[in-house]
């Protein structure tokens, strides 16, 4: 099956930095038709001069964790465009720490926005979606969805939650012909550094020499014309879960005597 962009009517949230922003430019650039949504105005409007000339696209100021703000996106990108074709849930927060030091509040904020926020605009947006053209939802998980992370253990367990009800709404979906894709993405230089709940880790993440956004955004594209079940995006994303895969006990003792070594003493 080969997946039209030009035309398509797509909503992506998360748009305003990072792979959302790339992803939204990308897909203005291939004819789509686009709804953006994220918290904050200023960058919306700012994505939105920079999309080509006669981008028709939909700014949307809304925070996925509200119930009233999910219902009011959808209800509004499919009040512009009469319907949906796209749903790609890419806004995402993270937490960098360990587990034993850190709240009940940032483990909850963190499945909010990572998990049941895509979860429940998934569920509202199938009777959107039935009505659509070659209807798909994207889900952007991670690397750390695959191969839970120490120092990332909230962060992980988000994206482990949204790769399990992915793969399960695989089937369910089938009935309405909706296909659901799933994007592993390793690290990528975006605003997530700067905006983590929580940045107390000790292990050095070089988010600087990550894959650039635009790598993400043009494997999302590729991956919903060419109806891919699952990608992942970037080379040591695709190592550590080689690793893992063939390897995991050699990976778990490797991972646990660096977290020896970086704690030692503490
Ligand atoms: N960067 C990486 O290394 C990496 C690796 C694997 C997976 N990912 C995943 O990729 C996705 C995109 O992240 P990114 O790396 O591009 O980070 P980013 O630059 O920080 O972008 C995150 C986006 O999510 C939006 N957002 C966060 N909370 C929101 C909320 N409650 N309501 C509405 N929008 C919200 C932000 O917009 P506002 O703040 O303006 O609302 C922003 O547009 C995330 O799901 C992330 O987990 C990233």
């Amino acid at each position: 099956m080969r997946r039209k962009i030009q035309g398509s009517r797509i909503l992506i949230t998360g748009a305003s930095s990072g792979i959302g922003r790339a992803l939204a430019q990308k897909a203005a650039a291939a004819g789509a038709r686009l709804a953006v949504v994220s918290r904050s105005a200023d960058k919306l409007a700012d994505l939105q001069s920079s999309l080509p000339m006669g981008t028709e696209v939909c700014p949307i100021v809304a925070d996925v964790t509200r119930d009233e703000d999910r219902l009011r996106l959808l209800r509004t990108a499919a009040d512009r465009y009469d319907g949906l074709d796209v749903l790609v849930n890419n806004a995402g927060v993270a937490s960098f720490g360990h587990f034993s030091t850190s709240s009940e509040a940032i483990v909850r904020q963190i499945m909010e926005t990572n998990f049941f926020a895509p979860a429940e605009l998934m569920r509202s947006a199938i009777p959107i979606l039935t009505q659509g053209n070659q209807p798909a939802i994207v889900n952007v998980s991670s690397m750390t969805g695959r191969r839970g992370m120490p120092a990332w253990s909230e962060y992980s367990a988000s994206k482990f939650a949204l790769c399990g009800l992915t793969e399960s709404l695989r089937g369910e979906l089938a009935r309405f012909d909706i296909d659901i894709l799933l994007i592993i993405p390793g690290l990528t230089r975006s605003g997530l550094h700067d905006n983590m709940l929580r940045n107390e880790g000790r292990m050095k993440i070089e988010f600087d020499k990550g894959q650039r956004p635009e790598v993400v955004a043009d494997t999302i594209l590729t991956s919903l014309k060419s109806n891919r079940t699952e990608v992942v995006v970037g080379w040591e994303a695709r190592w550590i879960l080689w690793f893992h895969r063939w390897l995991p006990r050699f990976t778990e003792w490797r991972i646990q005597r660096q977290v020896k070594k970086l704690y030692a003493g503490i």
